[in-house]
């Protein structure tokens, strides 16, 4: 294994990350501003990695859109940063990418998105990972996931499960599709990457795809909660509306991953053997 250096290490995916890679130099906020050019070089100049994997980002979508510079700077700016310092000590750089680089709107009949499609974001988060991915070079990869969730760090399936066991009523869209992602599978895929040398673009997410609705409806049942408990809305209906607007068919085609024969679990069996630890964890 090469040597890695995984930033955002107190996130959901770092933290799965760290579990699988403990001898990675984990690097949190507490340790490093990313967008701190000097702080970049010196962190990485100090630990000599051969491989960043830079999961750190300003994540919150409707936040982006309200602070667009922080955003920019986070998402964008801080890629460069971590290119040129990557650069200096001569280490590959993969970092994650999302669903909402694309428009969210295929041409034509609903259709997966593939690593060579156009990107065309509509929101500021998505703008800004873009900008964020526009820094790489040829020989570091970006990998694009979606809907993330796992057992560290607040995230839709923590939320729904706290409310179902509380008995509480829900409602969810029907109207936005997408593939629900484990940070843990997630998190195999990026050291498989790494070890592999895989370089460009590569989406990455668990098979199978759903609304946000079915995705509820789909945990609570594997927590053993009444479905019953969530009922569906369209986008139009969210009181208040959303800041940001979120893709309304943003399945991705992991087209490079299936043609090495490298698959995900779809989300449905992660979902299952995972939601005892899940549950347990909040
Ligand atoms: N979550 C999703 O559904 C999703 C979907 C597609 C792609 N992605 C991408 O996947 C990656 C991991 O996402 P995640 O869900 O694990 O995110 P997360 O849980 O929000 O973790 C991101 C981490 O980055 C840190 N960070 C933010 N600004 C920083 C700064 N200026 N300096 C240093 N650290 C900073 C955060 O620290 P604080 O907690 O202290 O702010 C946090 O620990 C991100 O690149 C994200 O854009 C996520």
């Amino acid at each position: 294994m090469k040597k890695l250096l995984i930033t955002g290490a107190n996130g959901q995916l770092g933290r799965d990350l760290a579990i699988r890679a403990p001898e990675a130099v984990l690097i949190s906020r507490q340790d490093l501003d990313i967008t701190d050019r000097d702080a970049v070089l010196a962190c990485l100049y100090t630990h000599k990695p051969e491989v960043v994997i830079h999961t750190a980002a300003m994540t919150a979508v409707d936040s982006c859109e309200s602070e667009p510079d922080r955003a920019f700077t986070t998402n964008g700016l801080a890629t460069r940063w971590m290119v040129e310092a990557a650069d200096v000590v001569g280490a590959r750089l993969i970092t994650i990418s999302t669903d909402y680089v694309f428009s969210g709107e295929p041409e034509g009949p609903d259709h997966p998105w593939h690593e060579w499609d156009a990107p065309d974001p509509r929101s500021i988060y998505g703008a800004s990972k873009l900008a964020g991915e526009s820094e790489l070079r040829p020989n570091d990869t970006i990998v694009r996931t979606a809907w993330l969730a796992g057992i560290h760090g607040p995230n839709i399936v923590k939320t729904v499960l706290s409310m179902g066991l509380s008995g509480a009523e829900m409602k969810f869209v029907d109207d936005q599709i997408g593939s629900p992602t484990f940070t843990s599978d997630l998190a195999d895929t990026l050291l498989w990457i790494a070890d592999e040398g895989i370089t460009g673009i590569v989406h990455a997410t668990n098979e199978g795809y759903t609304s946000w609705f079915g995705y509820v409806q789909a945990i609570l049942y594997a927590a053993g909660i009444d479905p019953a408990l969530v009922s569906r809305i369209s986008t139009h209906d969210l009181n208040p509306p959303r800041l940001a607007r979120r893709p309304r068919y943003s399945v991705m085609d992991n087209t490079v991953l299936r043609s090495m024969d490298h698959q995900l679990p779809h989300y449905l069996e992660t979902l299952e053997h995972s939601i005892g630890e899940i549950v347990a964890s909040i």
